[in-house]
C-alpha cells in the first residue's frame, strides 16, 4: 500500500459503512473507522490490493459482490461469545421454560432458536442444559436451530472445537458428560461429542432477510448480545420478524444490556432480559 493510501478515507469509510447498514443492518459510529481499518487491512494484503479505494472498487462490483460479501462480513461481525453466558437465562430455561413449555406442547419436540449463536458456545449450552432436562425426563423432546451471519464462525461452530480454557465455564459434571479432551496433549483442545453436536442444526441467516424461513414455530428464541449492533429502526423491524417466529407463549431471551422498551412488539416483560409472546398478532 502507498504511503498517501495507508489510512482509509473519511470517504471511502462513509461507504463502507452504508453498505454494512444497509445490507447487514449493523450501525458502526465514526469511532469505528480505525476499529474497521484494522481488521481489514489483512483481507486488502490476501487479495494483493494496494489501497483502500481499489478494495471498495472491488467490494462493490458485480465479481466482490459475489465472492467478496461474504469474507467482508466475518471481518465487520464481532463474534465474542462464551459457554454459559449471562447463567440466569439458563437456569431460567431449566426450570421454568421447558416445564412449563413441555406440557403445553403434547409431546412434539421443543424448538429453541439460538439467533446471532456466533461460534455456537451458546447452542451447545442450550443442548447441554436441555439434554440434562432430557434424561430426566423420558419422552421429552427437543431441536436447536442456530443461525448467524457470519460463515467463519458457523464453520468454527459446527466443528465443535475449542481451547480447553473456554470450556471453563462448563460446569464439572457437564464437561465430563459432553466434551472430549484432544488425543493430542500439547493442543490442550476440547470437543463437543458427536451426540450433543447432532442436536444443533447451523444455518447461514441474516436478520436483514425479508424472510427468515422458520415459520410460527420456535418455543424459545435467544437473541442475545446481537441487537446492541442495530439502531433502533432496525432493531423494531428484527425483533417484530423473530417474535412473529415464536408461537403464543413462547419466550425471548435478550442481552442483559439490551432492552425492549419503547418498541412495539406483542410481547411482555417477565424478567431481566425475558420476555414472552403474549398473543398472535406481530
Ligand atoms: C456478540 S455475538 C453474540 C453471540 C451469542 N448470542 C452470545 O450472546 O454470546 C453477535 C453475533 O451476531 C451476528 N450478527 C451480526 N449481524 C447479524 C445479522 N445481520 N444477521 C445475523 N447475525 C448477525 C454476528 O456475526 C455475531 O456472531
Amino acid at each position: 500500500m502507498s504511503e498517501q493510501e495507508e489510512t482509509l478515507s473519511s470517504r471511502d469509510f462513509a461507504r463502507l459503512r452504508e453498505f454494512i447498514h444497509a445490507e447487514f443492518g449493523i450501525c458502526l459510529s465514526g469511532e469505528k473507522k480505525t476499529m474497521l481499518e484494522g481488521r481489514l487491512r489483512r483481507r486488502l494484503r490476501e487479495l494483493n490490493l494496494d489501497s483502500w479505494g481499489s478494495y471498495c472498487d472491488y467490494l462493490f462490483s458485480e465479481p466482490g459482490q459475489r465472492e467478496e460479501k461474504v469474507r467482508f462480513i466475518d471481518v465487520v461481525t464481532t463474534n465474542k461469545t462464551d459457554f454459559f453466558r449471562e447463567p440466569r437465562h439458563f437456569t431460567f430455561l431449566a426450570e421454568q421454560a421447558v416445564p412449563e413449555m413441555a406440557a403445553r406442547t403434547g409431546g412434539r419436540a421443543l424448538l429453541v432458536w439460538s439467533a446471532g449463536c456466533s461460534s455456537g458456545e451458546e447452542p451447545y449450552t442450550l443442548a447441554m442444559v436441555l439434554s440434562e432436562y432430557a434424561a430426566a425426563h423420558p419422552g421429552f423432546r427437543f431441536r436447536i436451530l442456530a443461525t448467524d451471519i457470519s460463515t467463519r464462525v458457523l464453520e468454527k461452530a459446527e466443528l465443535g472445537i475449542y481451547p480447553a480454557e473456554d470450556a471453563e465455564p462448563v460446569p464439572q459434571a457437564l464437561r465430563r458428560k459432553y466434551l472430549m479432551r484432544s488425543r493430542d496433549p500439547e493442543a490442550d483442545r476440547v470437543r463437543m461429542v458427536p451426540e450433543l453436536r447432532k442436536l444443533v442444526e447451523f444455518r447461514r441467516l441474516n436478520f436483514m432477510d425479508a424472510d427468515y424461513g422458520v415459520g410460527a414455530i420456535a418455543d424459545a428464541i435467544f437473541c442475545r448480545n446481537v441487537l446492541i449492533y442495530f439502531d433502533r429502526p432496525t432493531q423494531q423491524r428484527i425483533l417484530s420478524r423473530l417474535t412473529q417466529c415464536l408461537v403464543p407463549g413462547g419466550y425471548l431471551f435478550v442481552g442483559h444490556s439490551e432492552t425492549l422498551h419503547d418498541l412495539h412488539l406483542p410481547v411482555e416483560a417477565l424478567g431481566p432480559a425475558l420476555y414472552r409472546r403474549i398473543d398472535g398478532r406481530a
